[in-house]
C-alpha cells in the first residue's frame, strides 16, 4: 500500500520504519524539514532502538521519502496515517490544533483531487475529537464516499516501540457507527486482530489504557512508601502481589457497576489510610478511592431520583451474588437513603433469609435497616407488579419468571451488566452503558 505518514515523531518515525519493512511505500510529511531530510537520507529523526536501520533499509529500496508538503504527501499514497503531536494546553486539556491543521489540508487536496482515501486517526485525542474532525472537515467527503475515516490507538512505548509495533499489545479500530470497518486498511497496516468499537469508544480506549497505567504506577509507588517506612521491601511486596493472576492482575474487578462493599475492601481501605495519617505517609490515591466509591453511590442514586418514580423495587441488596452478606453493601445504602426520602421500596433476594441472619450482619440491618422484613418479599412478583422503577443489582431472578411479569411503562435501571433485562419489553438504562 501507498502510505502517508502525518508526523514524523516518536510513533510517526517507528510506523514509517515498520511499515516500510513490511513493504509499504512511505511517504512522511512533517513541518520540520530536519525530520524531513532525515527521512530523505534514511536516518531516524528520533533515538528508538532499530529504527536507524529500519529507516535506511526502506530508504536505499526506494519506500521511503518523506515531504513537508501535505498535498504531495497525499496525492502519492492511498491511506493517511495521522499521528502529529496533541501537547497539553496551559490548561491542561488537548490541543488539538495540529491534527485540525493536517485534517484541514488532507480535506482541501481531497475535495479538489477527487481521489478516493482513507484516513487513519491515529493521535491520541478525547472522545468525541474524531467526530469534531469529520464534522468540521470531512463531512462531505464522507458522505459521498470518497473517503473513509477510523480512529486506531497507538500503544507503543518509547524505547520497546519498534517492538511493540511488530507484536501489538491491543489493536483497536474505532468506525463511524461502530461496526466492522467498510475496508481493511486498517487491520493490514496495524495488525493484530482488532476490537471494533465506535470512534469514541475508540478513543476512550486509549484514555482507559493510560488511566490505569498512571493509576498503576501510582498504586505501587504507595505501597512502596508504606514498605519503606516499614522496614520491608516495596518490590518484594509487589511482586508477590503480582503474581496472584486470578484477583489481582486479571479482568477481577475490572467491571463498572455496583460501588464495592461488603465487610472488607471499606474497612481494610479504611483502616490502611488511617495508619498512612498516623506514620505521616501521603496516600492520595488510598484516599480518593473512598472518595470515588461514594461519588458513584451518589450518582447511582442521582438516577434513580432523577426518574421521578416513587415506587421502587430492588432486585439484589447483598453486597455481591450468592453471599447474604448485607455489611457494607451499597444496595443497603441505597435503600436506606430512598426510605428516608419517602420512597415505596420492595425488595427482593432470594439469598438473604432474615431469619437466619447471625452475628454482625443481623446486628448491622437492625441498626440501619430496622423494617427491613416489611420490605423483603418472598416473591419476584411482588417487587416487580409494585414497582414503577426496578434497580436490578443481582440475577436473582430468571429471565423467563421476570418477563411475564414486567410492563411497558416500567423502567429497570441495570447495574452490573444484566444485559438480557434489555431483551424485556420495558425501558432499560444501564449505570454505566447505555
Ligand atoms: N510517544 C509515545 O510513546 C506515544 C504512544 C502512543 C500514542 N502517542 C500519541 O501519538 C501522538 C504523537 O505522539 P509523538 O510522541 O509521536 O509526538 P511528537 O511530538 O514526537 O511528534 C509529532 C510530530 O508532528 C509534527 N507535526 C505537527 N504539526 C504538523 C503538521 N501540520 N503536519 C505534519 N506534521 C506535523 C511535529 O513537527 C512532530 O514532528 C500524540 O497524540 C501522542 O499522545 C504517543
Amino acid at each position: 500500500m501507498k502510505v502517508s505518514i502525518f508526523g514524523l515523531g516518536y510513533v510517526g518515525a517507528v510506523t514509517a520504519g515498520c511499515l516500510a519493512e513490511q513493504g509499504h511505500v512511505i511517504i512522511g510529511a512533517d513541518v520540520q524539514p530536519e525530520k524531513v531530510d532525515a527521512f530523505n537520507t534514511g536516518r531516524s529523526p528520533i533515538v528508538e532502538p532499530e529504527l536507524d536501520d529500519l529507516l535506511n533499509t526502506a530508504r536505499r529500496e526506494g519506500r521511503l521519502s518523506a515531504t513537508t508538503s501535505a498535498q504531495e504527501a497525499v496525492l502519492g499514497s492511498d491511506v493517511s496515517i495521522i499521528c502529529v503531536g496533541t501537547p497539553s494546553l496551559e490548561s491542561g486539556g488537548l490541543n488539538l490544533d495540529f491534527v485540525r491543521k493536517v485534517s484541514e489540508q488532507i480535506a482541501a487536496v481531497l475535495r479538489s483531487s477527487g481521489k478516493k482515501h482513507v484516513i487513519l486517526f491515529r493521535s491520541t485525542m478525547l472522545p468525541g475529537s474524531t467526530r469534531h474532525m469529520v464534522d468540521d472537515f470531512l463531512t462531505d467527503l464522507r458522505a459521498s464516499g470518497q473517503i473513509r475515516i477510523y480512529y486506531c490507538p497507538e500503544f507503543l512505548r518509547e524505547g520497546t516501540a519498534v517492538k511493540d509495533f511488530r507484536t501489538p499489545s491491543l489493536a483497536v479500530v474505532g468506525t463511524h457507527d461502530g461496526q466492522a470497518p467498510e475496508s481493511s486498511e486498517a487491520r493490514e497496516l496495524l495488525g493484530g486482530e482488532p476490537a471494533v468499537l465506535g470512534w469514541e469508544g475508540a478513543e476512550m480506549i486509549k484514555y482507559s489504557c493510560n488511566y490505569f497505567h498512571a493509576l498503576k504506577v501510582g498504586f505501587a509507588n504507595e505501597i512502596g512508601r508504606l514498605c519503606k517506612h516499614l522496614g520491608e521491601d516495596g518490590a518484594r511486596v509487589m511482586q508477590v502481589v503480582c503474581s496472584d493472576t486470578k484477583l489481582n492482575i486479571s479482568s477481577y474487578y475490572m467491571k463498572p457497576g455496583t460501588p464495592f462493599g461488603g465487610s472488607c475492601l471499606p474497612k481494610d481501605v479504611s483502616a490502611l489510610l488511617s495508619f498512612g495519617r498516623q506514620e505521616g505517609i501521603s496516600l492520595p490515591l488510598l484516599a480518593n478511592t473512598l472518595d470515588s466509591n461514594q461519588s458513584h453511590l451518589e450518582l447511582l442514586l442521582k438516577l434513580i431520583t432523577s426518574k421521578g418514580l416513587r415506587k421502587v423495587g430492588l432486585l439484589g441488596l447483598s453486597f455481591k451474588a450468592d453471599t447474604d452478606d448485607l455489611r457494607g453493601s451499597p444496595m443497603v445504602a441505597v435503600a436506606e437513603n430512598l426510605l428516608a426520602r419517602g420512597y415505596e421500596v420492595r425488595i427482593y433476594d432470594p439469598s438473604l433469609n432474615l431469619s437466619r441472619l447471625i452475628g454482625a450482619n443481623a446486628a448491622e440491618m437492625k441498626r440501619r435497616m430496622p423494617h427491613l422484613e416489611s420490605l423483603l418479599k418472598q416473591e419476584v412478583g411482588e417487587v416487580i407488579e409494585h414497582a414503577d422503577l426496578v434497580v436490578a443489582s443481582k440475577k436473582c431472578a430468571p429471565l423467563e419468571v421476570l418477563k411475564p411479569l414486567v410492563r411497558p411503562n416500567q423502567l429497570v435501571i441495570d447495574v452490573n451488566g444484566w444485559r438480557d433485562l434489555k431483551t424485556l419489553p420495558w425501558s432499560y438504562e444501564g449505570l454505566c452503558w447505555s
